[in-house]
């Protein structure tokens, strides 16, 4: 049935390896496999070993038209299939993601080098939630009827923009992609995926698996480099809608795409996320939360970690020494093994990159770091891309680890005094994607809530994405909102008015 010489399997696989290689060489297209154009591919490495573990299809833009051809062929009658009709099959994808979940986070966990207990596991189960979620909002994409003038009906419907072109990252893939793809297929568009370079087969199974379910042409998938294929998806004529998640540079690139097209454009970008502690919090519980809020299970690769702690002054210290030893305890090692904590970073370039950022940190005067969790000591993974987390303090303000993205396990904490003066620091800041406060004083909470130059802001929580709880950034950190029926109806439809004269 599949144009694929090893089908990966029908059933749930717990071998992520076998299925890593089943699932190499190929995109998805029109409802099966094919291979690129050019038939050239790229490997793919597990970052806890080093090892190669499959080959992914090179795409370019003959690729990319192949897919938007499929994509707007099927489109048409993807929009005139009934709008709850369209929910209920995004449903049932969630249910069948549902049984393959244990499959897809070890897959995610071989990949990425996430740690499948603490992060991939998560992923899973937020992909089928986010699904099942949009699922249900089919009969929700309404218009309104609007006062003219008598003997005239003025009506305004939403209709689906048409192909839409979304390009993901390595960091949570399968769950940033399923923010895209769920409002996006359930409002009557089709679509292209670009995976990520360094995660291209989680997305992939991810895609076969909702094709069972879906008509053919409708969710397509490619998989190669930024500039080759990921360029071309975002200049075709036939792409009517771009969606990205990623870096401000690579962002502004597809800004400028929508631009040029003058087509409506998505974009979920990086952030410097501050996390403010205030002597008065809950110690115990803003420890923990310092913890989850800097993703150090995630190697610290979120966009919205709490990568500056404000703490208040006589807390400062115990509020450190508390955090690191809690880091310290964590085991960092194989992603795959269910005791490890902490897993690998995603590849060597952006160990290198990171790595720089610490090396600058521990050559600055006057500053120190907490170094925390032991290497792993198992020989297998002597080739892996571990990095102990670093816990920055006396850094100066205009350091580039507290004005730029890291995208690793290294966090900068500072001791304030003054709440205005915090909050000025805070938002002193190119981003604005999330931030939190931990205080039980919740008038206090509350004001710098308001005035935190930021899109989301979490009061004595650190919670990641929820369905129905818009997500998205202010200042440089994007444009437009995610995970919400808002986000559906405003990102991926338009309304159209329709008047009638029956006088
Ligand atoms: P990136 O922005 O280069 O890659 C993200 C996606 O964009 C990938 O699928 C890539 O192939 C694609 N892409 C790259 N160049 C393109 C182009 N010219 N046209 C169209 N698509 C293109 O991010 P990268 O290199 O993986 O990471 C660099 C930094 O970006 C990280 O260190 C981090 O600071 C930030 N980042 C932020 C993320 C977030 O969640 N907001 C996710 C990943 C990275
Ligand atoms: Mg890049």
């Amino acid at each position: 049935m599949l144009d694929h010489p090893h089908a990966p399997p029908a059933s749930p696989s717990l071998d992520e390896r076998a299925l890593a290689k089943a699932l190499s060489g190929h995109h998805f297209i029109g409802g099966r496999f094919v291979a690129a154009h050019g038939r050239r591919s790229f490997a793919v490495h597990n970052p806890a070993t080093g090892e190669e573990i499959a080959r992914a299809a090179e795409g370019d833009a003959h690729d990319v038209a192949t897919a938007v051809e499929n994509a707007a062929h099927a489109q048409v009658s993807w929009a005139r299939t009934p709008a709850r009709k369209r929910g209920a099959l995004v449903a049932q994808c969630a249910a069948l993601l549902t049984e393959h979940a244990e499959e897809l986070a070890r897959l995610i966990a071989l990949e990425t080098g996430k740690a499948l207990r603490t992060e991939s596991r998560v992923e899973a189960g937020v992909v089928a939630d986010i699904l099942s979620f949009f699922g249900g909002l089919g009969s929700e994409l309404k218009g309104e009827s609007v006062p003219f003038a008598p003997d005239v009906l003025a009506v305004t419907v939403r209709e689906p923009l048409g192909v839409v072109g979304a390009i993901i990252p390595w960091n949570v893939p399968m769950l940033l992609m399923a923010l895209k793809i769920a409002p996006a297929l359930v409002a009557g568009n089709t679509v292209v995926v670009k995976s990520a370079e360094e995660a291209p087969l989680a997305v992939l199974r991810v895609c076969e698996l909702m094709n069972r379910i879906l008509p053919p042409g409708c969710f397509n998938m490619l998989s190669g480099f930024g500039p080759e294929c990921g360029a071309p998806l975002v200049e075709h004529p036939k792409v009517r809608k771009l969606t990205f998640t990623g870096s401000v540079e690579v962002g502004r690139i597809v800004a400028r795409a929508a631009a040029e097209k003058l087509i409506p454009v998505t974009l979920e970008l990086g952030g410097k996320s501050p996390m403010i502690v205030f002597a008065d919090c809950d110690f115990e519980k803003t420890v923990m939360g310092a913890i989850t809020s800097m993703r150090f299970t995630r190697q610290g690769q979120s966009c919205t970690a709490a990568s500056r702690i404000y703490v208040e002054r006589g807390l400062f210290e115990r509020f450190v020494d508390a955090l690191a030893a809690k880091v310290d305890a964590m085991v960092m090692g194989d992603p795959l093994d269910e005791k490890t904590d902490i897993g690998a970073i995603i590849s060597p370039g952006q160990f290198e990159k990171v790595e720089g950022f610490i090396a600058e940190g521990l050559a600055t005067p006057g500053a120190a770091a907490r170094v925390c969790s032991a290497m792993p000591k198992d020989p297998a993974l002597k080739k892996g891309l571990f990095l102990r987390p670093h816990i920055f303090t006396g850094l100066p303000r205009e350091s580039r680890l507290v004005r730029e993205e890291i995208f690793g396990p290294v966090t900068c904490v500072f001791p304030f005094d003054d709440a205005e003066a915090v909050l000025a620091e805070a938002n002193d800041s190119e981003y604005g994607l999330a931030a939190s406060l931990w205080t039980n004083n919740l008038k206090r909470g509350l004001d710098l809530a308001h005035r935190l130059e930021a899109g989301l802001v979490q009061i004595n929580q650190n919670l990641v994405v929820q369905a129905n709880l818009s997500y998205g950034g202010v200042k440089s950190s994007g444009l437009g909102k995610e995970a919400s029926l808002e986000a559906m109806l405003e990102h991926f439809t338009h309304k159209k008015t329709i008047m009638v004269n029956y006088g």
